[in-house]
């Protein structure tokens, strides 16, 4: 049974799809063990301790600096023996020990097609804006393992989404998380439960159809 402790900062949608497939046999041999939060606010704690998942507040704000704070949740990471950590809408840089730590271990959903729409500056309703102000046709969504680089690690998968007439950011951020994010993130952690994934020389290959 994969151990996932899912990492978040707002609203939880991931999350809440990552739940609902469990839930629903979509994905298996996984059990979501903990959920963190850099945020107090973050609705997706609610929607963690609505499913009896312990939900754990690591902010940096409570630290004296950066450095601090990347041992203590490493450390906070450690004690709870992942097999598997989720980025689901997580806007805290992962800490370089956490990675070194974890490695090929933690993945991240990312809303658009990289390497189009990411890196610093570009998370949550931002790449959206973006998108639409550079008048792209198609963006999407992509799920990767996470390395020291920012969005930089082997791709897992794609989705393609169609920008649409009279889109706005919030109005394409909620169709690809429909179309793309919320089928995605639960059929990579399915298949990564179930060893259908594995990375040769950096790249990420299916070992079996999913179909
Ligand atoms: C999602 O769109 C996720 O892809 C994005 O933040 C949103 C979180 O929504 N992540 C990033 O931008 C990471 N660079 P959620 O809290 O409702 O899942």
């Amino acid at each position: 049974m994969l151990r996932i402790v899912v990492c978040v900062s707002g609203g939880g949608t991931n999350l809440q799809a990552v739940l609902d497939a469990i839930d629903a046999g979509k994905i298996t041999n996984a059990q979501v063990a903990a959920v963190i939060s850099n945020s107090a606010g973050a609705k997706a704690l609610q929607r963690a301790r609505d499913h009896h998942i312990p939900g754990i507040l690591m902010s940096p704000k409570e630290y004296s600096d950066r450095e601090a704070y990347n041992e203590a949740f490493t450390a906070q990471m450690a004690g709870l023996n992942p097999d598997l950590i989720v980025l689901a809408g997580f806007l805290v840089r992962i800490p370089p020990q956490m990675v070194q730590r974890f490695p090929d271990r933690i993945i991240n959903i990312h809303p658009s097609l990289i390497p189009s729409f990411c890196g610093v500056g570009y998370y949550g309703l931002k790449v959206h804006e973006k998108v639409l102000e550079r008048g792209v046709k198609v963006t999407g969504a992509t799920v990767h393992f996470v390395n020291e680089g920012m969005d930089e690690g082997p791709i897992i998968a794609q989705k393609a989404v169609y920008i649409e007439e009279n889109d706005t950011p919030e109005l394409l951020q909620r169709r690809v998380m429909e179309q793309a994010e919320w089928v995605l993130l639960p059929q990579a952690i399915d298949d990564i439960a179930n060893g259908r994934l594995e990375i040769v020389d950096g790249h990420v290959r299916h070992r079996e159809s999913r179909v």
